[in-house]
């Protein structure tokens, strides 16, 4: 079996014999290889260090993290349960700032444990390890539908360009972005697909790349720096991005590079969808202005990824994780439900409302 045949066969996180194992993101495209994370520090690490990285992955990722952590407690008879539950998801949501993903299947998990108040600390840990797997098993069938719902925005052999990546390695699957093309390739359709390197940390080049070259898909890796020419000369008809946080009007932080990718897309007439699990919108922050935006150390930029550093010793820099492309930017979100256009705060509120309800979005 090659690496791509093995890579097609596993989960991006799965939780195995009571252990979290995940691909190590680290060492693609180079080396396949997984991590059997179980103790706390291991899993904060691997999510802070981007072992595992991407809205929905570390969502999961912290989802079992949390369910081992209620074993533990459970193991060692803590004395008081739930404040040391709360303080163990106080400590793994602390290991990245802009997902919501990540608070929000923590928050998930804690009402649960809530809701089995009362129980031994051997039942809440059971009922943790079910949901933490309900929070993995709902990626995927999430991720799938966006996949639907951004397949029907496309025509045949169109050309797609992604930032960063918001594919299978993001999610457990399908992706988010990158739904359609994996769920059109399911069905026979072909999209050809032009993948941003994204700067500092190469997720596109690495990752991006990587998957969809594993999985058959014509992919076409740029400079970042070459988006705006790809659009101008036509060669794709829409942008299809992931998000780590949307606000409640629509304001969208994602990989940095998303804001620019976003503008010279508006000024070529290309439209921009951001794929976006009901998960990622977080209705309690009103604008992009409230997102916290994770700055990284500038060796990402300086030296990371290379034999030799690419700037003077000592060079200030600037490393954002995130940027904030504005709610009048995006084309539309593909939840899903369905796609959510502009207004946006009108249309997450009737979105919220039927997904509260039972009943379709339309
Ligand atoms: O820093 P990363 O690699 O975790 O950033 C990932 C992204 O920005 C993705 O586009 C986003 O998380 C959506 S993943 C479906």
């Amino acid at each position: 079996m090659n690496d791509f045949q093995k890579f097609a066969a596993l989960d991006t996180v799965a939780l195995v014999d009571g252990r979290v194992v995940i691909i190590d993101q680290t060492k693609l495209p180079g080396r396949l290889e997984t991590l059997r994370l179980r103790t706390q520090p291991e899993i904060w690490e691997a999510i802070k260090s981007l072992r595992v990285r991407g809205a929905p992955a570390i969502g999961v990722t912290a989802a079992f993290g949390l369910a081992l952590a209620a074993r533990d407690l459970a193991d060692a008879g803590a004395r008081d349960f739930s404040s040391a539950l709360a303080e163990a998801a106080a400590y793994l949501a602390s290991s990245r700032p802009t997902a919501v993903n990540l608070s929000w299947a923590l928050k998930r998990l804690l009402a649960r444990a809530g809701e089995q108040a009362g129980e031994a600390p051997g039942r809440i840990a059971e009922a943790l390890q079910a949901e933490a797997l309900a929070v993995a098993e709902e990626d995927v069938r999430v991720c799938r539908a966006i996949g639907r719902h951004g397949l029907s925005l496309l025509r045949d052999g169109d050309g797609l360009l992604t930032h960063c990546n918001a594919g299978r390695l993001a999610a457990i699957r399908y992706g988010t972005a990158t739904a359609p093309v994996y769920v059109g390739l399911e069905a026979g359709r072909r999209f050809k697909v032009f993948a941003d390197e994204t700067r500092p940390l190469l997720q596109g080049a690495r990752l991006t790349a990587y998957e969809l070259s594993a999985a058959g898909v014509d992919v076409t890796l740029i400079c970042d720096n070459m988006a705006a020419t790809v659009l101008k000369k036509g060669l794709v008809q829409a942008v299809f991005v992931g998000c780590d946080r949307v606000a409640a009007n629509g304001d969208t932080a994602n990989k940095i590079g998303t804001l620019p990718l976003a503008i010279a897309a508006r000024r070529y007439g290309v439209p921009v969808y951001v794929c976006a699990p009901t998960s990622t919108i977080d209705p309690d922050t009103p604008d992009g202005g409230r997102i916290v935006i994770e700055e990284r150390p500038g060796s990402e930029i300086t030296d990371q990824w290379y034999a030799e550093p690419m700037a003077p010793a000592g060079c200030r820099t600037f490393n954002p994780a995130f940027d904030v492309t504005d709610q009048e930017l995006v084309s539309a979100f593909v939840t899903e439900y369905g796609p959510v256009r502009p207004p946006f705060a009108e249309g997450f509120a009737r979105l919220f409302a039927a997904k509260a309800r039972g009943e379709a979005f339309a």
